[in-house]
């Protein structure tokens, strides 16, 4: 058992660290008030080599582990929850499944503009009726001459009005209900149309859009895989997303954490600093613990998916975690600043509403016991290895 992060590992993560806090950090506060989408920060984080960190070199990526990018989600949502999530959604849930499910024109074609930040990606599975019962989606694909047409929507998606390429899911066999008619596509941004932009309890530097694919005619190769029975790229991809969530949730509480330490040191009532006494010792000492546990297990996530082992029970069982960990402890980080913590002086205010996503986002914490409590009882074997996206990816 080796804790320690590689050279190459602590360079990644001191590079997002020097840009989250010299670039995002800074804005967060105004971004949020102002609901606005940073699209600049995106096209900075791909000159970096940031918005394909364990992309494959020859695919226009950074090349590094996917731990690496984790540890790049954790820093990008210690500064801004919003940023991280956008990256987390392009990356886990575009760029690397069209890697790994894609075929070789499909990868050439959108993987290189998607890892250098030019273009933008989102993934379209849910719609209004089917949530966490993601199987039952109605958008259908109909079999049309030499390709598909696609008619539907779909509701709350990230990055929704700025991506350029979008993973799509869709019923291609409408005589079979479930997750089993399901198919996935990649579908350029230019069909498809952004019908509303939601307003949100936080996250507000982050897209979240419903959007209507009318009547649109996409080639037979835009197809990921063959048709049908490709559901399980989806929950593939849920697999590795989910630790990229339960990254943002360990950067959130860190950030509530950091602020909440500081205050402690700085803030004294009755003669004291607060950091004295004990009540406000103990936050500090569940707070720095819980957080560290949140942290090894979604590293520990990490590390399994990027040896090719089995991670899909403890992807679930690291974002259940830290997505708790992060709705309490920020709660927990506004209790130590007292009246300044709900003010917007302070930032923990933000981070509270930010954590709250994610026990919902990327299956809910309900979802993942279910995927856990499948695992414990052995109804359903991991079945990850076997679609891990190759290489460094
Ligand atoms: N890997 C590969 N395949 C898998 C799999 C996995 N981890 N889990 C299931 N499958 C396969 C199954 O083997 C089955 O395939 P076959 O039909 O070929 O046998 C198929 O997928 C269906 O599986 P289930 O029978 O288990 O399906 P289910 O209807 O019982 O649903 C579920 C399972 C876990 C509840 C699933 O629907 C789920 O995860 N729901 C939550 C949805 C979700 O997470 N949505 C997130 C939206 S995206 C998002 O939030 C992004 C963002 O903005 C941040």
């Amino acid at each position: 058992m080796e804790f320690s992060l590689t050279t190459e590992q602590r360079e990644v993560q001191a590079l997002a660290r020097v840009f989250a806090d010299g670039e995002i950090a800074p804005h967060a506060a105004a971004w949020d008030r102002d609901h606005s989408f940073p699209r600049a920060v995106f096209t900075k984080l791909g000159e970096l080599g940031l918005m394909g960190v364990c992309v494959p070199e020859e695919l226009g990526g950074a090349g590094a582990d996917f731990l690496s990018y984790i540890l790049v989600l954790e820093e990008l949502s210690r500064a801004d929850a919003g940023v991280g999530v956008t990256v987390a959604v392009h990356t886990s849930a575009v760029t690397l499944p069209i890697i790994a499910f894609g075929t070789p024109a499909q990868r050439e074609r959108f993987v290189p503009e998607l890892a250098a930040g030019r273009v933008l990606g989102a993934f379209a599975l849910t719609e209004s009726g089917s949530g966490s019962d993601a199987g039952s989606l109605r958008t259908a694909a109909t079999p049309d001459g030499d390709g598909w047409t696609i008619a539907g929507a779909k509701q709350w998606i990230t990055n929704g009005s700025h991506a350029g390429t979008f993973l799509v899911f869709a019923r291609t066999d409408a005589a079979v209900d479930g997750p089993r008619g399901v198919s996935a596509f990649v579908v350029d941004g230019s069909d498809i149309e952004v019908t509303r932009e939601e307003e949100k309890l936080g996250l507000n530097s982050s897209s979240t859009a419903d959007l209507r694919i009318a009547d649109v005619f996409v080639g037979r190769d835009t197809l990921l895989h063959e048709a049908g029975h490709r559901f399980a790229v989806a929950m593939a991809t849920l697999d590795g997303g989910r630790i990229g969530i339960a990254a943002q949730a360990v950067g959130i509480a860190q950030a509530a954490y950091d602020v909440a330490l500081r205050y402690a040191k700085e803030r004294e009532q009755f003669g004291s600093r607060i950091a004295d006494f004990q009540a406000i010792q103990f936050k500090l000492a569940d707070m720095a613990t819980e957080i560290e546990a949140a942290r090894l297990l979604t590293y520990r996530a990490a590390w399994l998916k990027q040896q090719g082992l089995p991670h899909t029970l403890a992807g679930a069982q690291a974002k259940l975690f830290a997505s708790a960990v992060a709705r309490r402890q920020t709660g927990e980080a506004i209790q130590v600043l007292g009246g300044y913590g709900y003010t917007k002086e302070f930032p923990v205010e933000r981070y509270y509403r930010d954590a709250k996503i994610t026990e919902i986002y990327e299956g809910t914490s309900e979802i993942q016991r279910i995927v856990i409590a499948r695992h414990i009882l052995a109804e359903q074997t991991d079945r990850t290895p076997a679609s891990a996206p190759p290489a460094s990816g």
